[in-house]
């Protein structure tokens, strides 16, 4: 978590770090920082708090200067206050250092550092940093300096270094954590001349400006080309552009890829936040997706250099959101490909001792693709000969580039902390993966494929008019249960993992303690909940656990809880049981209904978290990506 940003070039820095950490808040927010090398000094500006206090601090004490590096903080080693905001300086006030990740043997540094008389200002496990570059930085060579202190440094990180005597040069080292490099535009030679044009009278940060920063929306709108930094690689931004290193000090080679995405992805639009947004987008998200699957109107098998036709086992690996796509993605290879799957927690799968069996897929499943557990999963897998894709929205990330194979999702930037545009596609590529491996295993027979394929092309629309369907009702339910202490969520089958994901949105983002449970096990113990105050959702489309979803609403009706169902609005049986129905209409393929079943619980937890006065994008406590244990 965190997120770091640096800029070297003609523009005010401070103004281009501020909107760079806007962008990046999704990865923590309970504190920021900036600093900005200027007339031999580094100027300090951090603020416990939203980025506000942070704007707010630099309007009443402005700094300028062209280079500086800025940080948004989301606490790991000590509470979020001014005094562990980053940026962290050195004991001389030479070095400013910002980190994204953990330093595991920073108590170990830090005793040392004590010992020699260094005095720390912080509980941070970061501030080891700059102390030792100080101690090795010469005045002359920055670069020598960064290479012998990342030699005494265990854990994962990013790390961007800023320098007092130094108004012209930046630092950035990358193990673990994502870090990016940016470029701005070659300047244009002014006409009939071998020059460049400069607006700002000099050159002292070299011909294109340079930015870093954790993630791509944070180079915007400066950058027009980007290096992902490799694990283990340093880049040294300054007058000669940009260098990359080992972290023995060897040159390697950049490998500047054209920025794709706008600034326009990355901004709210007319909404009033990312979650109102992404929630509105998924119609289109889902079009794109569906038809990046297809060619001539049929499945395109994936090119992931691996015989699908061979599976036989499948691991999922994800979390959170991501998790409950991977239940449904179960669901899809067992029904279509007749596949073993099994679907496990990253955290728990990273430290057990799996079993590698032959012709097993493994599938790392994560919207960031920096998931820190799900990435450890992935590498244990690797290291265990096993195949593994990555089914991934952003596809810059480690996990992308870790992967044997990739299933980009194509959703776009999501920016909410709440994940719901990124779940539904991941539900969706899952059914057409599923779909993609059955054909492979010849299990799919044209005219089976064909209703695949209609079944898939119709959720866009169908997700659009669910969209306007339901919101009066969920409207209703908002204003009427907001105040609730507590909500359970019941489903069967392909509902189940609609009632965990409901209930992890309200949880999150409404702060309302909220339990999703497979609807038929619910009398064996936690129906000793209800009481005619607990909201029960209760997730009953007419699938084929239909039936035995209305016997557990009768059970719940008899224990006098209120019931809102989810389902269609037409059924007089639900109707005549709920006290509220959120509608929603039907897919042709039952598998592809909980795409539409979430989409009235997404809208609930966010009009319950407005009501409740939350912020639905920066949920307390929380990141986007969440890169640490
Ligand atoms: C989703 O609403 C959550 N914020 C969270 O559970 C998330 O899905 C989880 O952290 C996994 O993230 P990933 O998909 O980026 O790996």
């Amino acid at each position: 978590m965190c997120g770091i940003a640096g800029y070297l070039g003609p523009k005010d820095a401070a103004q281009v770090l501020l909107v760079a950490l806007e962008r990046l808040k999704y990865r923590g927010y309970d504190s920021a920082g900036l600093a900005v090398s200027e007339g031999g000094s580094l100027h300090l500006r951090r603020a416990a708090g939203k980025l506000q206090a942070l704007s707010a601090k630099l309007d009443a004490q402005p700094v300028s200067g062209h280079c500086g590096i800025a940080h948004t903080r989301w606490a790991t080693h000590g509470p979020p206050e001014e005094r562990n905001s980053h940026p962290h300086l050195s004991y001389d006030g030479r070095i400013a250092v910002v980190h994204n990740g953990i330093i595991e043997n920073h108590a170990a540094l830090r005793r040392d550092l004590e010992a020699d008389g260094v005095r720390f200002a912080s509980d941070t496990d970061t501030e080891v940093i700059p102390h030792l570059l100080a101690k090795h930085y010469d005045g002359k060579d920055p670069l020598q300096a960064l290479l012998r202190t990342l030699a005494m440094l265990e854990g994962a990180f990013a790390i961007a270094v800023a320098f007092a005597d130094r108004t012209d040069r930046l630092l950035a080292a990358r193990k673990g954590s994502p870090l990016l490099i940016g470029r701005g535009r070659d300047r244009p030679l002014r006409p009939g001349t071998q020059e460049r044009q400069y607006t700002d009278g000099g050159t002292p940060w070299g011909e294109r400006e340079l930015l870093i920063a954790s993630d791509l929306p944070a180079l915007l709108p400066h950058a027009s080309e980007y290096l992902p930094l490799e694990d283990g690689e340093i880049a040294d931004l300054g007058p000669h552009g940009v260098r990359c290193y080992d972290f023995r000090g060897e040159r390697r080679e950049p490998r500047w890829r054209p920025v794709e995405i706008t600034a326009s992805a990355v901004s709210k639009g007319n909404y009033d936040s990312f979650m109102a947004k992404e929630i509105a987008e998924q119609p289109e998200v889902l079009a794109r997706l569906i038809d990046s699957r297809l060619r001539d109107g049929r499945l395109v098998q994936p090119d992931l250099g691996i015989d699908l036709a061979t599976i036989r086992h499948v691991v999922f690996l994800a979390c959170g959101t991501s998790w409950h796509a991977a239940l449904l993605g179960k669901r899809f290879l067992e029904n279509l490909a007749r596949v073993h799957v099994e679907v496990d927690i990253s955290s728990e799968y990273r430290y057990r001792n799996p079993v590698a069996a032959g012709n097993t897929l493994v599938v790392a499943i994560s919207q960031s693709g920096e998931t820190a557990d799900t990435l450890a999963g992935l590498r244990l897998a690797k290291s265990k000969f096993l195949p593994v894709v990555g089914l991934v929205n952003v596809v810059t990330s480690t996990i992308a580039r870790e992967s044997d194979g990739v299933l980009p999702l194509l959703a776009g930037p999501e920016i909410g902390v709440a994940s719901t545009k990124a779940y539904t596609a991941q539900v969706m590529a899952l059914y057409l993966f599923a779909a993609q491996i059955a054909r492979a295993k010849g299990l799919l027979p044209h005219d089976a494929e064909d209703s695949c394929i209609a079944a898939a092309r119709a959720m866009p629309d169908l997700v659009a008019r669910t969209l306007q369907l339901c919101e009066p009702s969920v409207e209703e339910c908002a204003d009427l249960y907001a105040a609730a202490q507590a909500t359970v969520f019941l489903g069967r089958g392909g509902e189940h993992p609609t009632a965990l994901e409901g209930a992890l949105k309200l949880k999150e983002i409404a702060y309302v303690h909220a339990v999703g449970y497979p609807a038929g096990e619910f009398k064996h113990g936690p129906i000793a909940l209800v009481t005619r105050h607990l909201p029960v959702v209760c997730i009953c489309p007419r699938d084929a656990m239909y039936e035995k979803m209305l016997s557990n609403i009768q059970e719940v009706k008899a224990r006098a809880g209120r019931i809102i169902a989810v389902g269609d609005g037409a059924d007089r049986d639900l109707r005549d049981l709920a006290d509220q129905v959120l509608p929603v209409l039907r897919a042709s393929d039952e598998l592809l209904q909980p795409i539409l079943s979430i989409l009235p619980l997404q809208r609930y937890a966010y009009r319950v978290a407005r009501l409740r006065d939350c912020d639905v994008d920066q949920p307390r406590n929380l990141a986007k990506s969440v890169t640490v244990e």
